[in-house]
């Protein structure tokens, strides 16, 4: 079942990755202004019912802080400050998705609760969260656990998206099994 998810992810994110992500009309960033950092993931979204079970294992609440980290185009963020008014930050390093989910945070009038950082998930500080959402590769989350352990305060709270941290218990894990388009999913709930 584990090799299976990760077999679909990459055939789907590589379909996905081939479809165009910029909105009509966006400019691609300044070639010297990109961030480097390896690429943990491909792009491959969360559907909008498995967001929301995310955020409700992680129990968000309003005024809390989250990151997402590798936000794709933005679900995630945009679902905790709208719907959970919490003060959301996702991490992108594309800087298409970078870019169409900060339109989509400013069409939607969120720009003081909602926040994208063009940068790498592994140079940032997560000192402040409350909860940080990820749905990257197993491999991935084994390299972001550290950054993880040597900033996150004690009490945060972590839910990965169908593949677990290697090395880390979860405290609760939700299996469900059809998200409405015949695809299982599986959250792991961390406390730090
Ligand atoms: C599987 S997608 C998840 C998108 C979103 N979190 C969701 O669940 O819908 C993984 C995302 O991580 C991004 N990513 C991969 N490596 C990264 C890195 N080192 N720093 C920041 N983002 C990264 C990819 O570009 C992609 O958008």
């Amino acid at each position: 079942m584990r090799l299976q998810k990760i077999l679909a992810f990459s055939v789907l994110a590589g379909a996905l990755s081939a479809q165009q992500v910029t909105p009509p009309g966006a400019q691609p960033a300044p070639v010297n202004t990109q961030p480097t950092g390896e690429k943990l993931a491909p792009y491959y979204p969360t559907p909008e019912t498995i967001v929301e079970r995310m955020l409700e294992l992680g129990e968000l609440k309003s005024g809390e802080k989250m990151f997402d980290l590798g936000s794709g185009d933005g679900r995630i963020v945009i679902m905790a400050a709208r719907k959970y008014h919490a003060d959301a930050t996702g991490v992108e390093l594309d800087p298409d998705l970078v870019q169409s989910s900060a339109a989509k945070i400013k069409q939607l009038g969120l720009q003081k609760t909602a926040h994208i950082i063009h940068g790498d998930i592994l140079k940032q500080n997560y000192s402040s969260a409350n909860l940080i959402t990820v749905y990257l590769l197993p491999e991935s989350n084994i390299k972001v656990r550290p950054v993880l352990d040597a900033t996150l305060k004690k009490g945060a709270r972590i839910v990965a998206h169908d593949f677990e941290i290697g090395g880390w218990t979860p405290i609760k894990t939700v299996t469900i099994p059809d998200d409405g388009e015949g695809r299982s999913h599986t959250l792991f709930l961390y406390i730090h």
